[in-house]
């Protein structure tokens, strides 16, 4: 008889969900009974070698919306005990544990006990690093736009958000379903305290600008709202606008938007109704938040009320989040590297934002965005 061979990939796989049913199994071992009990030493055991059999430098395991992902493989094989572990990692506020190679027995089996306790944090280990951060984006160099590590994540979202808008054809309905996703993939991944620069995702080609400035102006925005105390809902409103800030742009003709040279003063007034065209086809989806096409209106207008679609002053106040918005999306238009134009450097930009602040932006919003973004620099 003739077994079908595994694959390397298979078996790692295999080992993967070994080691992941074996710490699971010895987390809730001790969790019923004690460390003193004959059966917890095994199952303590049988993960320290399963570990082993899948120990590289270390062992990364992460959890990214609802999936485990070990050595950034998803863990697919292991039903319940996945489950188990990520709800056991989000109780004690972990996103993410890496265990290095040199792990001790000893180690492991106290993260184990540690695990299995509720309503204690998990203690620091010489081997075993946990966190609520993504810190794999730490390894990337600090000018992330010319990185090509940009995390999985925002290149799915990226992806993500390219497939919500389809081809760009105006008669197809934004799959909001699929942004809501990457919203959700931003808050729960993101944290104030990660270098947002390096999330930033590079523009490629012209083409993709579309996709990734929405993904990067949704970044900015959300990690604004987020330092003003903002609620995690409205993280969510906030986050979802800002990826559908520009959808009026499906609407103005292409030749006018990938023009390359200087805009004649009539397609400038074309462009110049991307907000209103976006806003008209945002607030007929009645399955957005009403904050999004409002969003999409006033995204160019400016703080003293002056900018487009309206001419001349508005008699409204653009709302806080619009403000948030204007920020980011500035921001990120000087900051790509587009065919016909290099990028500007950060602290160009910043000097930019301060001459306008007051009269194109809100100045508390600016102060907060340089301090946010210096920080990130610094980290
Ligand atoms: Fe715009
Ligand atoms: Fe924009």
């Amino acid at each position: 008889m003739e077994y079908p061979v595994k694959t390397e990939t298979e078996n790692k796989a295999e080992d993967i969900s070994g080691f992941i049913t074996a710490l699971v199994i010895a987390i809730s071992n001790y969790s019923l009974y004690s460390k003193e009990h004959e059966s917890f030493g095994e199952f303590a055991g049988r993960c320290f070698s399963a570990l082993q059999t899948i120990m590289q430098e270390k062992v990364e395991i992460m959890i990214f919306e609802n999936e485990l992902i070990v050595n950034r493989v998803p863990v697919r094989n292991g039903g319940l005990h996945i489950n188990n572990l990520i709800a056991r990692m989000r109780k004690k506020g972990v996103l993410r544990v890496e265990i290095l190679q040199g792990v001790s027995h000893h180690e492991m089996t106290s993260f184990i006990m540690d695990m299995a306790q509720t309503g204690q944090k998990l203690k620091g280990y010489p081997n075993i690093m946990s966190g609520s951060v993504d810190f794999l984006v730490s390894s990337a160099p600090p000018e992330g736009y010319e990185s090509n590590s940009v995390p999985a994540f925002v290149e799915e979202g990226v992806e993500k958000v390219r497939s919500a808008f389809g081809s760009g054809s105006v008669f197809r309905q934004v799959d909001i379903k699929g942004l809501e996703d990457v919203v959700m993939g931003f808050i729960s991944v993101f944290r104030r305290e990660a270098s947002i620069l390096k999330y930033l995702s590079p523009v490629k080609s012209f083409s993709e600008y579309t996709y990734t400035h929405a993904t990067n102006v949704s970044l900015l925005s959300v990690l604004q709202a987020e330092s003003l105390g903002i609620g995690q809902e409205f993280l969510y409103e906030i986050g979802l606008a800002a990826l559908l800030h520009d959808a009026g742009k499906l609407f103005v003709p292409k030749e006018i938007l990938e023009k390359q040279g200087k805009l004649e003063s009539h397609e400038f007034e074309e462009i110049k109704k991307h907000p209103l065209y976006g806003a008209r086809y945002l607030a007929k989806i009645t399955s957005l938040p009403h904050i999004v096409p409002v969003i999409a209106f006033e995204h160019h207008i400016k703080y003293d009320g002056t900018g487009y679609p309206s001419p001349g002053r508005n008699d409204k106040k653009q709302h806080v989040y619009s403000q948030i918005v204007a920020i980011a999306d500035f921001f990120d238009a000087l900051r790509s590297r587009r065919p016909y134009r290099e990028s500007m450097e950060i602290e160009e930009i910043f000097v930019l934002m301060k001459k306008c602040s007051g009269t194109d932006f809100n100045p508390f919003l600016i102060d907060n965005f340089i301090n946010l973004i210096h920080s990130s620099l610094n980290k």
